[in-house]
């Protein structure tokens, strides 16, 4: 791609925020502190976690960009970044959340393979850019189609990066065509994020965001779109991010068995303790966060200081002075996630503090972490715990 390229080393990786905690070097992966995750509803660009497959790619020449869209379709075409941008532009709210996001714990319990990630593999962004529904009839492929004339039924995004597991070939995946073209689905083309231009790390010029999705599926520095029949056969979408039931093993593994994974379940997670803090008696607050993926929201946040034997509400907000709804999309954000706080009083002692969330089709996260265990550690949404010692003479 003229003006883009994809390194194969990591001597020219952007700068970053020094309070990330980083899980892995090169490639580069790396999520914010549990405390700095939830200090905004919008997550801040440098507090929103990282996570890349090999060296970061470098625009050389922006004037010289441009993103192929081919396939099966009736008329191919090349636009350059400032045809992108006389598109209509969108801005829309959305969490985009690592497949790996508390694989450490569940790799704790039994090991997986894949990155470690503590709860911080996401972030709430303001992704600016044009709709993909506009940019597919660019090529004759109009709103709300599942199948093109020529028999495209999926949507392939490439990059440019160089991945190992690609054997240095570029990171992709599909979305179904059926989402791509539906305005509703606020598939973007972004190019903004919180309100300015994207940057190399989160996929400068131009990434996609397909909201409600594991984030793998929100393909970086975009070369290329493809319209294909079958769905991208590229590693990412064929052997990873793919969940399989805890009897699967390394030596018994059939990736063909699965689709891949698209949505992602309900989610919540606690950022405001830490396993084992010691706290005073008294009142504490316990926050954090829960989103659920395929636009549902979150109907309830449940928390409990008694290891999950009694529970309680908690409460939950997206935008001060607005009240939170799960299904109300004129004011609420349905892509993003909901924060959500209780202030508990603790007696002396130790406490198991839990936390679960509901969605707006009552999916509830699993009590356990090994009834969901797979061995690439994805989707981990069992309640999340932590432990506190409450102790008086300790401060
Ligand atoms: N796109 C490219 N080109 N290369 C990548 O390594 N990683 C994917 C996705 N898009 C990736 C990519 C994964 S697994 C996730 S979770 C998100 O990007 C992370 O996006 P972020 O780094 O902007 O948070």
């Amino acid at each position: 791609m003229p003006g883009l390229i994809g390194p194969s080393d990591y001597s020219r990786e952007p700068p970053r925020h020094p309070s990330l905690k980083i899980n892995a070097k090169e490639p580069f992966n790396a999520e914010p502190t549990r405390q700095d995750l939830i200090l905004s509803y919008i997550t801040p660009v440098d507090y929103f976690y990282k996570r890349n497959h090999g060296p970061i790619p470098i625009v050389e020449d922006i004037d010289r960009y441009s993103l192929a869209i081919d396939g099966l379709v009736e008329k191919p075409i090349q636009l350059s970044m400032a045809q992108i941008r006389l598109l209509p532009k969108y801005n829309v709210t959305a969490t985009l959340q690592c497949a790996g996001n508390r694989r450490t714990a569940m790799s704790q319990q039994l090991k997986v393979r894949g990155v470690g990630w503590d709860i911080s593999a996401l972030g709430n962004a303001v992704w600016g850019g044009a709709k993909l529904s506009d940019v597919l009839e660019l090529v004759g492929v109009s709103k709300c189609t599942s199948v093109t004339s020529s028999g495209g039924k999926h949507v392939e995004f490439i990059s440019i990066d160089k991945c190992k597991e690609e054997k240095g070939g570029p990171y992709k995946a599909s979305v179904p065509l059926s989402q791509a073209t539906n305005p509703e689905a606020d598939v973007l083309l972004a190019y903004e994020m919180n309100g300015e231009i994207l940057n190399r790390d989160h996929g400068y010029p131009l990434r996609v965001v397909v909201p409600g999705v594991i984030g793998a599926r929100s393909v970086k520095w975009l070369d290329r779109i493809t319209i294909i029949e079958q769905e991208c056969q590229g590693f990412f979408m064929q052997k990873d991010y793919k969940m399989f039931p805890p009897s699967v093993n390394w030596d018994n593994i059939d990736w063909l068995t699965r689709r891949p994974q698209m949505d992602f379940p309900v989610q919540s997670a606690i950022c405001s303790l830490h396993d084992v803090d010691i706290v005073k008696p008294g009142k504490i607050r316990i926050a954090g966060y829960a989103v659920s993926g395929g636009g549902r929201g979150i109907e309830r946040v449940d928390v409990s200081i008694d290891g999950g034997k009694t529970w309680f509400e908690a409460n939950r907000y997206q935008k001060t002075g607005v009240p939170y709804v799960s299904d109300d999309d004129s004011n609420c954000d349905k892509w993003a996630w909901v924060l959500f706080e209780a202030i508990v009083n603790l007696q002396s002692g130790n406490a198991d503090i839990v936390v679960k969330a509901v969605d707006s089709s009552a999916n509830v996260q699993p009590e356990n972490v090994m009834s969901i265990w797979n061995l690439r550690g994805i989707l981990n949404n069992s309640w999340h715990h932590v432990y506190v010692r409450s102790s008086a003479a300790k401060l």
